[in-house]
Parts: C-alpha cells; structure tokens; sequence
C-alpha cells in the first residue's frame, strides 16, 4: 500500500534566533538533516515510486534538495502567516502586542494574527493538498509546523482545535500508512 511522510523542514536560520514566519535559509545543523532525510527516504522507498512535495520558501526547498525524486511545490503548504508579527519572537510579540499574545493563548485555533492568518484559515487553504493526497501514491510533504500539525491531526483523526498544541519536532521524519485497520505512524528519529 501508499505512504505519506511528513517532515517539517531543517533547522532554519530564523528557529536557530527564535523569529518566527520569514524566509529564511537552513542553518548548518538544518543541511545536514536535509542529507539525513535524502539517505531515509532512499532507504524507505528505494528505486519505488515517490513524489516530493515542498511550500515555495527556501528553508522547503533546501530540504528537498538532496533528495532524486520528483518535486512540486504548493503555496498552499506556506507556514501560517503571521501578519504584523512576522520575523519576531514571542517574547517581542508578548512585550509589543501583549493583548495579541493573550488572545492567541486563549484560542491559539481561532485566533488570527493582524494582517495574517489563524489555525482555522490554515486548514482552509490545506484542504485541496489534502483532496490531492488522498488520490495519489507515495508523498513525502516538507512543510511547515503550523501546517504539519493541521496535516497530521487530519490523518489522526485529532479536533482540528487540538492541533496548535500538537508537539511535532524538528528533524523528525513521520511515516502514515493508511489501512482498513486506522492510519499506522511511525515515527523516524534521526541523530541530527
Ligand atoms: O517557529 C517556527 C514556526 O514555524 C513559525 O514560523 C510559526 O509561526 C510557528 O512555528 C507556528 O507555531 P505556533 O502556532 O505554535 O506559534
């Protein structure tokens, strides 16, 4: 049967400073995880068939780029938008937009940051990815956190609104085989 690996991307620059959102490349440590998951997924599927599917920012791409499978990129698969907030960390967000931090804290699903999205807008824009998983063979997805949350607690069957809480590390490769039986995981652990 299919598969479905989700990855979150390597470690960036900007997770390296704590900033969230932005553009940012791969740190050193990221690198080395994109070679990592190039030598996991060869030895997953081999020569079989698989298909890569990255959002369009740069720490996606450099991800993907160890890895000789075909590739396609969805907007759809961006992180969560972080509108006014974008490119600080939580404790600027806490000291500059204190009100912001709160509301977010009490519905971290609903909330909506100023100028960009929530959870909820999230798992809206997702749902043709989703359509499209559904109907093709094996995928292997490196997104992001917010949107590899929404992803896993669709296939897990968790409330969406437990979602934002979900913990999903970095560097840390989650296979899904769907069968009659539920949705199998596996989770593959490297040492990066
Ligand atoms: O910190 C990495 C990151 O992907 C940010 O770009 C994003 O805003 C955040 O995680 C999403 O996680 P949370 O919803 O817990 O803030």
């Amino acid at each position: 049967g299919k598969s479905i690996w989700l990855s979150r991307h390597g470690e960036s620059i900007y997770n390296v400073e704590e900033k969230i959102g932005g553009d940012s490349p791969l740190s050193n440590r990221g690198l080395r995880y994109a070679e990592k998951l190039s030598e996991l997924m060869e030895s997953e599927v081999g020569d079989g068939n698989l298909t890569v599917w990255t959002s369009t920012l740069k720490r996606t791409h450099e991800t993907a780029k160890y890895l000789p499978y075909e590739k396609l990129e969805w907007k759809a698969l961006d992180e969560l938008d972080a509108g006014i907030c974008d490119g600080m960390t939580y404790k600027e967000i806490e000291e500059r937009f204190p009100d912001d931090f709160r509301a977010r804290d009490d519905d971290k699903y609903q909330y909506r940051y100023r100028g960009g999205e929530s959870y909820a807008d999230v798992v809206n824009r997702i749902e043709p990815v989703i359509m499209e998983l559904e109907r093709q063979d094996n995928i292997l997805i490196i997104t992001h956190q917010a949107v590899l949350r929404c992803i896993y607690a669709y296939f897990m069957n968790v409330p969406q609104d437990e979602s934002p809480w979900m913990t999903i590390p970095l560097h840390t490769l989650i296979k899904l085989t769907p069968s009659v039986r539920g949705v199998k995981v596996t989770r593959l652990t490297t040492d990066v």
